[in-house]
């Protein structure tokens, strides 16, 4: 109901100011009143460096993996950092809806249609390597209000690395400022990709595109874990990452630190995101022409 009155007065407003600037400015004035977005930041924060902590622990014990697909894992880890994160975020938040990878949209409580903010979780990015013991890995949060994403933060507990990313405010890793690199081609850049659980069955799945990069790059990563690879296009570690067939929880951290750092997140059709796509095609900027002309026409 606030939702729908919040969202009236703000549409009336911004019609009645008749500017360009109204929008953006009273969007603003209303969060203020609504919600500390410093204070949701902070809670991100807090929340996934805890999550990161319990992960490691089950890292360090090791876990059996179970199948939730023919090849798509799932681990105690997986659920045990979920409870963790969703406790958390209903403590704090009660009237937020949630989406999360292992619970699914919000079922007691918000959700979507009753609610302008939205929290989306992914509580285990890189189950795969997790379960084989390799080591890459992070658990990712970001924060939507009216479907766009206002801050974001990925943890990697194995190397203590945040990175964060605030609507309009830039993108950090550790506190520090992260820019995307300056790579000036795709011939001299470095990517990174990944393939979808279907992909034995579903013939649309990158192979094809992957060998397209592969032979016009210096090279294609297979990292595992979607937002840790677009936290390292933001903070210039790679040059660019696509992947198709991804959830929001996989992305809309990522998509919003790139964005962030001065670089462009975009579908495969060239249309910049403001939140996340299931297609995804990021990169420093100076790439993104030749990679998505490289993907279309693999
Ligand atoms: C997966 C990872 C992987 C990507 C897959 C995702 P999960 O997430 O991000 O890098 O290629 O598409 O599903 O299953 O480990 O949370
Ligand atoms: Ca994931
Ligand atoms: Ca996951």
């Amino acid at each position: 109901m606030m939702a729908r009155v919040a969202r009236r007065e703000f549409t009336r407003y911004s019609i009645q100011r008749g500017s360009a600037n109204a929008g953006p400015f009273l969007r603003e004035v209303i969060f203020q009143m609504e919600l500390n977005l410093d204070r949701a930041f902070n809670f991100a924060v807090v929340t996934m460096r805890e999550a990161g902590e319990l992960l490691r622990d089950y890292w360090q014990r090791g876990v059996v993996a179970e199948y939730k697909g023919e090849i798509d894992l799932v681990t105690e880890a997986d659920r045990a950092s979920d409870r963790l994160i969703l406790d958390r975020i209903r403590a704090a938040y009660p009237d937020h809806a949630i989406l999360s990878e292992e619970s699914g949209a919000s079922t007691r409580g918000a959700s979507v249609q009753t609610s302008r903010y939205q929290w989306i979780v992914d509580p285990l990015d890189g189950t795969t390597n997790f379960a084989h013991g390799y080591p890459i890995f992070s658990v990712t949060i970001a924060l939507q209000v009216d479907e766009i994403t206002e801050l974001g933060v990925t943890y990697d507990p194995l190397r203590a690395e945040l990175f964060t990313a605030r609507r309009g405010q830039g993108a950090r890793l550790n506190d520090r400022l992260i820019h995307v690199s300056k790579t000036p081609v795709l011939d001299q850049s470095l990517l990174a990709t990944g393939f979808p659980y279907d992909r034995r069955t579903n013939p649309d799945n990158n192979v094809r595109q992957h060998y397209a990069l592969l032979m016009k790059s210096h090279g294609v990563v297979r990292a595992g874990s979607a937002a840790l690879d677009l936290a390292s296009v933001a903070s210039g570690r790679l040059d660019g990452y696509w992947e198709y067939h991804i959830k929001a929880w996989d992305s809309a951290a990522g998509v919003l630190m790139v964005n962030e750092a001065g670089g462009c997140a975009t579908n495969p059709a060239g249309d910049r995101l403001a939140s996340w796509a299931s297609n995804v095609v990021a990169s420093n900027s100076l790439i993104h022409a030749e990679m998505l002309a490289a993907l279309q026409s693999a």
